[in-house]
């Protein structure tokens, strides 16, 4: 098993107000903190997509910038983890996890996921439509790992934006599993979310 990982870093940073990726939280980047949980949760060979000492560029999609990260994947990679640099708290025994439930095999891909917590409901012109059962939803979070031709197969198999790279390998066919994500791996989205990561820091 060679497992190449790829921090994605290339977003606009719309919602937070400005590109994220090197915003620091305790004093280092978020995309330094997404390198080192790939690296010592077991990642053989991390690339950075986006605007960061020895990046790749990325593209206007979310995805486009992952295909630019596969492009840069290594010879004889066999798998591949795909994290968001606005994931800074991710654990290395979480990617690690993820690892080793690649190294099973039996999947495409590992998403960790996390329960829902919250009731959910759909709404069309603010009118509640449905509440919907949140026993079988997950929040899907990353680092998610892929066998990398799975991965490769999927960014051929169509060209639609998708929010999660999972949705991509679901979408041409293929399977993808659940491992227990993690509790504090929160996403940086908006400026009141760095003070949230500030405080749950390890
Ligand atoms: O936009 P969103 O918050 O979903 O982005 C998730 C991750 O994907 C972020 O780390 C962001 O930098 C990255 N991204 C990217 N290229 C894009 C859009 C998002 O690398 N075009």
């Amino acid at each position: 098993m060679n497992v190449f990982g790829i921090v994605v870093a290339a977003g606009s940073g719309e919602r937070f107000g400005q590109p994220k990726a090197n915003v620091e939280l305790a004093g280092r980047p978020l995309w330094r903190w997404a390198v080192d949980a790939l690296e010592s949760g077991g990642c053989d060979h991390v690339v950075v997509v986006g605007p960061v000492p020895g990046g790749i560029a990325g593209g206007v999609r979310r995805r486009d910038s992952v295909a630019a990260g596969l492009a840069a994947a290594p010879e004889g990679a066999t798998h591949v983890l795909v994290h968001d640099a606005a994931r800074p708290l991710a654990s290395a025994a979480l990617v690690r996890q993820v690892i080793d439930r690649l190294a099973i095999g039996g999947t495409d891909g590992v998403v960790p996921g996390l329960a829902v917590r919250d009731t959910l409901k759909r709404v069309q012109d603010g009118v509640v439509i449905l509440t919907v059962d949140r026993a079988d939803l997950v929040i899907a979070q990353t680092p998610q790992g892929f066998v990398i031709e799975a991965l490769v197969r999927a960014h051929a198999f169509d060209d639609d934006d998708a929010t999660d790279d999972a949705a991509l390998v679901e979408r041409s066919g293929g399977t993808v599993v659940i491992v227990s994500g993690g509790d504090h791996n929160l996403k940086v989205t908006y400026p009141a979310d760095l003070v949230v990561a500030e405080a749950l820091m390890p």
